[in-house]
């Protein structure tokens, strides 16, 4: 129970978010735009005037074996390149670059452990490491153009992985270390992996999983996985089968300590990550070397204002997802940034424990879910006071709509006021941050990623005929090639031309959400396109509604999906979870809420039914799996449950639902 002097605190504190509510819009605070790498909003047009002219300028702030003189080869639309004249190896970049400039003893990432352990790996430390697994990948036969899986969680071998992969010219598959081992076989299966690099076990809340001895379960049947390398972490039995598999430690002692890196071709592939699709079949975005580099290098100095010799940046996020490969690995390492790493969860061992890591390490940029905030917002702001962050100066967020009162906790109980917030606008498809805010120069309005990145040309469109919508709602696209882009479907070139560049034509990328654009001309994400309902003919957002329910003083998160519905089409259905202890509210409050969504977007907007819940299924990044929900408000056998966080939250969802049938009878 909380004491009465913070239950005092958190009625004052929500009396003052909901105040601020009105705010329209925030300032770069002085301070920061006194100091911040861009500060001159010229630099919008003069990316405008000449886009081409202004990425290549800012490809060559990299280390080119050869500099590339041109930018874009559009004959071959939408199968763009970029730089195509170039030679260049992204792990050179993160790694040598810096070694060589003297800063070789600059820590690359403080890591620690679940259980507390702390390890400050050096730049110099991970070029070491990264050519002797380089080394022992060539001593393996992998060769320039194979690809090799990673299935690691969150310890400093992952980071050495990527680098060696890229080191040698082999395209790295992550998959996200808690997906499941079939996962990792499908994947492997469909980039016909010659080598996966995994580990003996995963350590999550005091507990210890086995993984290899997973995938040893499914993976013997494919014929093109050659090689297994383990890292020993948590001396979890394994089997070892003789030639196939190889301890990491071992090979890194063998192996030789140089290992030049490859000139590789500007469009060379650098990885393939796997994300999911309008099909159950996962889609393997491939992103090449040159572009990519160049898109996250730009992004993470100008997004973030990044000064590697006083900033420490966090961003908490998985390397297994694209967020994780783009803002933990590449952008940060190209930077010669000093980061956190961090294995663990958000609640272990406490509910404060980003905060105490924040404190620790004086981290200044922190980066982060919007659902990792409301779940910070629900636990209490007692959890965060214990901890001084006067250090921040720059606070993120990625994967979803922000709600304004979420925003506005995070600008006020973690940034003090002072932090300018960024609401980057991406996907795994884009590679690189492309709306957002520049933190020293666009006025932030919470729930809204503001404009397209300097280069970059976004419009909303007619779902129809895609024609620009000048106000209002319509298909989010994406009018010009931008250097990080994805460049194919692995082995899916058509399925990649259908997907994205079929709707509106190969200049156009059809993002796959909904947006609209305000009088300022600020982009206000609204959703995927497949979470629109559609009631009486009248569009809404899922998530605006949600946005709407969670702006209630009593609710913690809630998640709407389209229900089939006799009279109306579809009718909306929200899941509800309370602050607080409490799971069920009362009848009054149901009226309440939906009262409070009809005086916030309209009476259509009122879900037509609330379901409590004690908690809302989620995949392991923090995505809310409405397909599960629609099943289960629906009365239809629930899906697959695999990629579930926590797959007991459907249990107690379906016995909840039990009751309502039961109640109404
Ligand atoms: C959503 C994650 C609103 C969006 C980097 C997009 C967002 C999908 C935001 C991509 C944001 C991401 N505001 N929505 N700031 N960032 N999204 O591929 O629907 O895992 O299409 O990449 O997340 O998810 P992905």
């Amino acid at each position: 129970m909380a004491d009465t002097a913070t239950q005092a605190g958190g009625e004052q504190l929500e009396e003052k978010l909901e105040g601020m509510l009105d705010i329209e819009k925030f300032e770069p605070p002085e301070d920061f735009h006194k100091h911040a790498l861009l500060s001159d909003p010229s630099v919008f047009e003069e990316a405008d005037r000449d886009w081409k002219g202004w990425w290549l300028k800012q490809a060559k702030e990299l280390h080119w074996f050869k500099e590339p003189t041109e930018s874009v080869d559009e004959s071959n639309a939408p199968f763009y390149k970029w730089f195509n004249d170039g030679k260049i190896n992204a792990s050179y970049n993160c790694l040598d670059r810096h070694v060589e400039a003297g800063n070789g003893d600059r820590v690359a990432f403080h890591w620690r452990g679940e259980e507390g352990e702390e390890r400050d790996i050096t730049y110099a430390e991970l070029l070491r490491d990264t050519q002797k697994l380089a080394n022992a990948l060539k001593e393996l036969g992998i060769k320039k153009g194979d690809v090799v899986g990673i299935f690691l969680p969150m310890i400093p071998e992952v980071v050495v992985a990527m680098m060696a992969c890229a080191r040698i010219g082999a395209p790295h598959n992550v998959v996200f270390g808690g997906f499941s081992a079939d996962s990792v076989k499908e994947r492997m299966e469909f980039s016909e992996a010659k080598a996966l690099i995994t580990v003996d076990g995963q350590r999550r809340k005091g507990k210890t999983a086995p993984v290899k001895a997973k995938v040893d379960e499914v993976i013997s049947g494919l014929d093109t996985l050659q090689h297994m390398i383990v890292v020993k972490s948590t001396n979890n039995d394994c089997e070892m089968k003789e030639g196939r598999d190889h301890w990491y430690h071992e090979l890194l002692e063998k192996a030789d300590d140089e290992c030049p890196a490859e000139e590789l071709d500007a469009e060379h592939p650098l990885y393939i990550l796997y994300t999911s699709g309008s099909t159950a079949k996962p889609k393997g975005v491939v992103h090449t070397t040159g572009g990519y580099l160049t898109g996250i290098a730009a992004t993470h100095r100008y997004v973030f204002d990044l000064k590697p010799e006083e900033d420490v940046y966090w961003c908490s996020a998985d390397v297994g997802w694209v967020t994780g490969h783009s803002y933990i690995v590449y952008g940060p390492m190209l930077n010669g940034a000093t980061s956190v790493m961090f294995e663990g969860a958000p609640d272990y061992p406490h509910k404060g424990i980003w905060w105490e890591l924040c404190e620790r390490y004086g981290v200044t940029l922190f980066y982060t879910a919007p659902t990792a905030i409301r779940a910070c917002m629900k636990w209490g702001v007692e959890h965060v006071n214990k901890f001084d962050l006067s250090k921040l100066r720059l606070l993120g967020t990625v994967g979803e709509p922000i709600n304004p009162k979420a925003w506005l906790w995070y600008h006020v109980v973690i940034g003090g006021e002072r932090c300018p917030i960024v609401d980057t606008w991406w996907q795994t498809e884009t590679g690189a941050i492309m709306i957002t805010p520049l933190p020293g120069i666009v006025e932030t309005k919470p729930g809204s990623a503001t404009r397209p990145f300097p280069g970059i040309a976004a419009d909303v469109v007619d779902e129809r005929d895609g024609t620009p919508v000048a106000d209002g709602q319509g298909l989010l696209v994406i009018t010009r090639p931008w250097p990080s882009m994805l460049r194919t479907l692995y082995k899916e070139d058509e399925r990649f031309v259908e997907t994205y560049f079929d709707r509106f034509g190969k200049e156009t990328y059809l993002v796959g959400d909904a947006a609209r654009k305000d009088k300022d001309g600020y982009f206000w994400i609204i959703g995927r396109i497949d979470d629109v309902v559609n009631v009486s003919g009248h569009r809404m957002s899922t998530a605006e509604v949600e946005s709407a329910i969670v702006s209630h003083r009593m609710v913690a998160e809630a998640a709407v999906i389209g229900q089939a519905d006799e009279d109306s089409g579809q009718a909306i259905c929200a899941f509800v979870t309370l602050e607080g202890d409490e799971t069920e509210g009362s009848d009054d409050l149901i009226a309440e809420i939906r009262e409070h969504v009809a005086g916030r977007i309209g009476k259509l907007a009122r879900p037509k039914r609330i379901i409590w819940a004690d908690d809302l299924p989620k995949t392991r990044s923090g995505k809310i799996m409405r397909r599960l929900l629609r099943d289960i408000a629906e009365g239809r056998a629930v899906g697959d449950v695999t990629t579930l966080r926590d797959p007991d939250v459907m249990q107690q969802l379906e016995g909840k639902i039990k009751e309502e049938h039961q109640s109404e009878q």
